[in-house]
């Protein structure tokens, strides 16, 4: 009977890495548009498949992105890795997450904050068809979430795209030592890039702790 009723109650709520908030690609759709996404970052979301997002865990475990859920900042420590539910051809992908909230949702003056960019993705894994492996560096590591201390919770949004042809080239003007991650134009970088619109997509809210920086520290250059 317990054994029964623990079955029914994830089967109703999902585990901790679950199901509850994003899944399934209508619902991602509609929590991008419940937030305001397609218009804040000025781009079309019709996703085809579905982008998942992983955060490894210092103690092994791990969890899963669902597309409007809150996660702690350090369950968001380390580099995550990424996966594709569907039929996406075979790539080469590029993906791009970003912040538009920062230094807080009512002041986005050092928005987009670029977290995450890399190319040359593809699913090439013999293991698992679905994870996405990158083949050469990226051009902006991960970097975490880091709100401010007195900032409302941040959307990071990470966005799946076939690479163009002239991505590569755009890339390259990024890695420039003089480009900073922050205020970064996620559509104006998509003009110069050639990327169509994103055919996957996700995004988590993360808010600050008590590790939490007072301000916003200044725009370093070495940041890639
Ligand atoms: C890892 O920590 C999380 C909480 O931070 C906990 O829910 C999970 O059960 C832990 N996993 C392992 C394998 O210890
Ligand atoms: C993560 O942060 C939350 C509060 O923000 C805290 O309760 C939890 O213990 C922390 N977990 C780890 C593994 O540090
Ligand atoms: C907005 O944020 C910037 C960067 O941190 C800061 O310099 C500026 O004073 C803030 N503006 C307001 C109105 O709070
Ligand atoms: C894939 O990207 C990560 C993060 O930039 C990097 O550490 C790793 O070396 C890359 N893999 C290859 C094969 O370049
Ligand atoms: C992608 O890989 C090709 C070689 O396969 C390389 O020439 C190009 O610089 C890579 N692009 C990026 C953005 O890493
Ligand atoms: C980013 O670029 C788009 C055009 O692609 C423009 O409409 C928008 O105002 C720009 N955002 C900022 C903050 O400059």
């Amino acid at each position: 009977m317990l054994l029964h009723l623990t079955y029914l109650l994830v089967a109703l709520f999902g585990t901790h890495t679950g199901k509850a908030a994003g899944h399934g690609l209508a619902e991602v759709v509609d929590q991008f548009h419940r937030h305001n996404i397609p218009e804040d970052l000025h781009i079309d979301f019709n996703p085809l498949v579905q982008l998942q997002v992983t955060f490894p865990q210092v103690n092994g475990s791990s969890i899963s992105v669902d597309a409007g859920r809150q996660l702690e900042k350090n369950e968001t420590l380390l580099s995550p890795y990424y996966s594709i539910d569907g039929h996406a051809g075979p790539g080469p992908f590029v993906i791009i997450c970003v912040d538009p909230d920062a230094p807080t949702p009512q002041n986005r003056t050092l928005s987009e904050v670029r977290h995450f960019m890399g190319g040359n993705f593809s699913l090439t894994d013999a293991r698992d068809p679905h994870h996405l492996v990158n083949t050469t560096e990226a051009t902006t590591y991960y970097h975490e979430p880091r709100p401010i201390r007195s900032s409302a919770i941040h959307r990071y949004i990470f966005l799946l795209y076939k690479q163009s042809s002239g991505y590569t080239a755009a890339a390259q003007t990024l890695t420039n030592p003089n480009y900073a991650i922050v205020r970064f134009n996620l559509s104006s970088f998509m003009n110069a890039a050639g990327l169509d619109q994103p055919i996957g997509g996700t995004f988590m809210l993360v808010g600050p702790d008590a590790s939490s920086p007072l301000k916003s520290t200044p725009p370093t250059p070495a940041l890639r």
